[in-house]
C-alpha cells in the first residue's frame, strides 16, 4: 500500500517538475505587486466603498478599509505558505486536498464557490449600475434591478425591478470569450492595471480640492440615527443594530469593504512563475495590499468628502454608480472626469468578472477530476480545450444571481465566502505546522501561531459583522454543502475509491525521514 503511495507523490512531482518546465521564472517582486492590483482594484472599491459608507460606517470607511486589510494580510501570509509548498495547484481547494483531507477541501471549494461564483455576480451588476450611468439613466429600472429591489420615486412612482439584463449579458459575452479560451496579454493586463490606478489617483487629487469638512463630521454614524425612508415610507437604510453605527458599524464596514481586497491571493498563484519566490511571494501579496490599502483609505476618504454618506443610500442620488454620481453632482468643472472614470471601471470591472470566472470553472474543474462533483464539470471542448460544460452550467448559477438578487445581497455573500476560506486556510496552516513539521515549505508564514490566529480573528469578526440575514443564507449554503457531500460527493470520490492514487500529507513526511 505504502508503495503505491509513494508512487503516486512522485507522480505529483513529476507533474510539478514538467509543469514548471512550461513556465519561466520571470515574474520579480514589482511584477507581482502589479499582478495583485490588477486582480484587485474593482467593485469593491467603486461601488463596495459608498455602501459601506451609507449603510454602515459613515466617513469611518477609511477605518473599515484598515481592519479588512489588516485580516487580508495575516491571512495573505498563511496562504503564501500553502501556495509555496504545493505549487502546481492554484487554490485553497487544492492545498487543503492534499494537506488536510476531503471533507476541509470540500468546505472550503463550497465556499468558493460563494468567493468567485457570486463575486462574478455581484462585479457584473456593479457593471449594469456603470453601464447605466454612462447611458444616462435609459435603461428601464425594471430591467437593471432584481426583482427583490424596489423604491418610490420623488413623484410618488413606484418602481420594482424584474430582471438585471446587461448583468447576464456582460456575463454572456465573458463566458463565450472563456470558452473560446481568450488569454488575456500581460500587455492587456498591464493596460487595464495602468488605468485603474491612474483613474483613482485622478480621482483623490481633483476630488480633494471639493471635500468639504461637514460631510466628514461627526466621522461615525452617531447612534440614534434616523433611518432612510423612501416617498412611501418604505425603510431604505436602518441604522438601529449595532453593526450599522459607531464602532461596531466600522467593522461591519469593514465586512463590506473586505469585498474589494479579494483577488490578492492571485499573487500566490504565480508561484511557479516567480524568480525568488521566498522573497517576493511575500512581498508580492503584501506589497499589493498596502498599495491598494493607501489607495482605497485616500479614496474613501475623499468619496465620503465630496458627497454627504446618506446620498449613497438614496436610489434618487448615489445608491448606485456613486463614483460617477459624486463627480458629475459635486464636481461640476469635471463632468468629462464622470464619463472618463465610467468608461475605465466598466472595463476594469470586465477584467475582474473574466478572473473570477475562470478561476471557478478551474475550481469546478479540479474538483470534478477529484470525483466530487459531476464529470461533466471536467469535460473539455473537442476544439478550444476549455472546461465548456463547467463555462456553460457556470453562466446559469451565476447568471441567476446577477439577474434576480440584489448586488448588496451578491456582495455580502462573496465577502462571507472569502472570509471563511480564509479562516480555515489559517487555521489549516498552524495545524499542519504541529502535525507535519518536516514538510519542506519555501515560505514559512513567520511568528506561527500568532499570525495564524490574528488571520482567523480578525476574518471571524468581520463574518460576526455582517448582516443577518447574509449570515443566514450563508450558512444555509454550507448546510447545503453539506447534505450535497455526503449523498453524493463522498461515495463518488476518487480519494475514497482510489486512495492509492493520490499524495497525502504523510506522503511528504515520508519524503523527509
Ligand atoms: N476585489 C475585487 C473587486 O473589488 C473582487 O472587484
Amino acid at each position: 500500500m505504502s508503495l503505491f503511495r509513494k508512487k503516486s507523490l512522485d507522480h505529483m512531482l513529476i507533474q510539478v517538475a514538467d509543469s514548471e518546465k512550461g513556465l519561466k521564472r520571470t515574474l520579480g517582486a514589482g511584477n507581482l505587486i502589479a499582478l495583485g492590483i490588477g486582480a484587485i482594484i474593482g467593485a469593491g472599491l467603486f461601488v463596495r466603498t459608498a455602501a459601506a459608507a451609507g449603510q454602515a460606517a459613515g466617513p469611518a470607511v477609511t477605518i473599515s478599509f484598515i481592519i479588512a486589510a489588516i485580516g487580508c494580510a495575516f491571512a495573505g501570509l498563511c496562504y503564501a505558505e500553502f501556495a509555496s509548498m504545493i505549487p502546481i495547484a492554484g487554490s485553497a481547494y487544492a492545498y487543503s486536498y492534499v494537506t488536510m483531507g476531503e471533507l476541509i477541501a470540500w468546505i472550503i471549494g463550497w465556499a468558493l464557490i460563494m468567493e468567485y461564483a457570486l463575486g462574478a455576480a455581484t462585479v457584473s451588476i456593479a457593471w449594469s449600475e456603470y453601464l447605466n450611468k454612462l447611458l444616462g439613466g435609459a435603461i428601464p429600472y425594471e430591467w437593471c434591478h432584481s426583482p427583490f429591489e424596489s423604491f418610490t420615486d420623488s413623484a410618488g412612482v413606484h418602481h420594482s425591478g424584474i430582471l438585471n439584463a446587461p448583468a447576464l449579458i456582460i456575463l454572456l459575452a465573458l463566458t463565450l470569450l472563456l470558452i473560446k479560451g481568450t488569454q488575456e496579454s500581460a500587455f492587456v493586463n498591464a493596460i487595464i492595471v495602468f488605468i485603474k490606478v491612474a483613474i483613482v489617483i485622478l480621482f483623490i487629487a481633483i476630488g480633494w480640492q471639493y471635500i468639504k469638512p461637514e460631510n466628514h463630521t461627526p466621522y461615525m454614524i452617531p447612534e440614534g440615527t434616523e433611518a432612510v425612508k423612501d416617498q412611501a415610507g418604505k425603510i431604505i437604510a436602518d441604522y438601529s443594530s449595532w453593526n450599522k453605527h459607531g464602532w461596531g458599524g466600522i467593522l461591519g464596514g469593514a465586512a463590506i469593504v473586505f469585498f474589494a481586497f479579494i483577488g490578492f491571493d492571485a499573487v500566490s498563484t504565480a508561484a511557479q512563475e516567480a524568480k525568488n519566490p521566498k522573497r517576493d511571494m511575500p512581498i508580492g501579496i503584501l506589497g499589493s495590499l498596502v498599495v491598494c490599502t493607501i489607495l482605497y483609505i485616500l479614496f474613501g476618504y475623499v468619496l465620503t468628502g465630496v458627497a454627504p454618506w446618506k446620498d449613497f443610500v438614496d436610489p434618487e442620488k448615489g445608491r448606485e454608480a456613486s463614483v460617477a454620481y459624486a463627480i458629475s453632482t459635486y464636481m461640476t468643472n469635471y463632468k468629462w472626469l464622470a464619463d472618463a472614470v465610467t468608461v475605465a471601471i466598466l472595463a476594469g470591472f470586465s477584467s475582474v468578472i473574466l478572473v473570477m470566472l475562470m478561476g471557478q470553472s478551474r475550481i469546478f474543474y479540479t474538483m470534478s477530476n477529484d470525483g466530487l462533483i459531476p464529470k461533466a464539470f471536467g469535460q473539455l471542448h473537442p476544439k478550444y480545450k476549455t472546461p465548456y460544460k463547467a463555462n456553460w452550467i457556470l453562466f446559469v448559477f451565476v447568471g441567476a444571481f446577477a439577474a434576480f438578487v440584489p448586488g448588496h445581497v451578491a456582495g455580502d455573500l462573496t465577502s462571507f465566502g472569502t472570509l471563511f476560506a480564509f479562516v480555515l486556510v489559517s487555521i489549516g496552516v498552524w495545524i499542519l505546522r504541529v502535525k507535519n513539521p518536516t514538510i519542506e515549505r519555501p515560505f514559512r508564514t513567520p511568528m506561527v501561531p500568532v499570525v495564524c490566529s490574528l488571520g482567523a480573528i480578525i476574518c471571524i469578526a468581520m463574518i460576526v459583522g455582517l448582516d443577518t440575514q447574509t449570515l443566514k443564507v450563508a450558512f444555509m449554503w454550507m448546510a447545503v454543502g453539506l447534505v450535497v457531500y455526503f449523498a453524493y460527493s463522498r461515495k463518488r470520490s476518487k480519494l475514497r475509491n482510489f486512495a492509492d492514487m493520490l499524495p497525502t500529507a504523510d506522503d511528504f513526511e515520508s519524503t523527509k525521514k
